[in-house]
């Protein structure tokens, strides 16, 4: 009860943190160069895109139901699975991100301009970087739901979100270790989101390594859970996944903006049995 009530609080000081975060300052931070140029292999936008893409494409990862867990202002993680699935659902905790996403959905308007991802996921399958609107219309189309989630509830998502056999596919990038107070609450907010996923689906989750702060305005810095990969792997075996692949980045020193203190980005690609 006692080890309960301490879990409680620490979950709502993170969750207190997120008060501040601006969806614009935080696309600004993350995803505009150096961290996404797209003439380098080596920024990080591109290293995270080309993983997507591999397990989607070559991986044959597809089905009807892709569900994005704290999916944030961003829509990167969804641009190659959109072309797999036939439902897209997204998620994120607060409200300003889940408006942020259906301005875009909706209304085809957004802070931020998402035209050069779209072009490079475009050339990444193979099609000219002209086609970007057709995968934008494509994600608009696909795109059924943007839900208020919580992955420290044993049900994240509100009742009835998904069919009782759940999704084929999860994505879930830098979430998890950005809303955990410590490694054990990782871990049960995994085994969370393994309740959201049919049995023999996949989960792509990407995260930060060796972080322990990042900023999600000018004031508003941000606890993180500093994982490494052996954490990572032991926290996917406890919650019941197979791992299947798990791929590293080491960020080179001009990719630290001073926005975080990330040391690299991992890339997991596991199986629910
Ligand atoms: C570091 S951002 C990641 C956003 C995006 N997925 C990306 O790749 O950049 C972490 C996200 O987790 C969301 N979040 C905060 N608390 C959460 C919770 N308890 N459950 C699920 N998501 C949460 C935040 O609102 C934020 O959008």
């Amino acid at each position: 009860m006692e080890r309960e009530n301490r879990r409680e609080k620490a979950v709502a000081a993170v969750a207190a943190f997120y008060r501040g975060f601006d969806p614009k300052e935080y696309l600004k931070y993350n995803y505009t160069p150096p961290r996404a140029d797209f003439s380098r292999s080596d920024s990080i936008v591109p290293w995270k895109l080309n993983c997507l893409h591999k397990a989607f494409n070559e991986d044959s990862i597809k089905g009807d139901i892709l569900v994005d867990v704290g999916s944030g202002p961003t829509l990167y993680q969804v641009m190659s699975g959109c072309e797999h699935f036939n439902r897209v659902i997204l998620s994120d905790f607060l409200e300003v991100n889940r408006n942020e996403l259906n301005k875009w959905i909706k209304d085809g308007e957004s802070n931020f301009d998402w035209t050069p991802y779209l072009q490079h996921v475009c050339k990444l399958e193979g099609r000219s970087s002209s086609e970007w609107q057709v995968k934008a219309a494509r994600l608009r189309s696909v795109v059924t739901d943007v839900f208020p989630v919580n992955v420290h509830d044993p049900n994240p998502f509100p009742p009835r979100s998904l069919p009782a056999s759940g999704a084929d596919c999860l994505v879930s990038s830098f979430c998890l270790e950005s809303v955990s107070p410590d490694i054990s609450s990782f871990t049960d907010a995994l085994c969370n989101l393994s309740s959201l996923l049919r049995n023999g689906g996949h989960l792509l989750l990407i995260g930060a390594l060796g972080e322990s702060f990042y900023m999600a305005a000018p004031d508003v810095r941000i606890p993180v859970v500093p994982l490494d990969e052996a954490q990572v792997c032991s926290s996917l075996s406890a919650s019941g996944f197979d791992l299947l692949q798990l791929s590293v980045y080491r960020l080179t020193p001009d990719m630290l903006v001073g926005v975080d203190d990330v040391k690299g980005v991992f890339f997991a690609k596991a199986r629910k049995p």
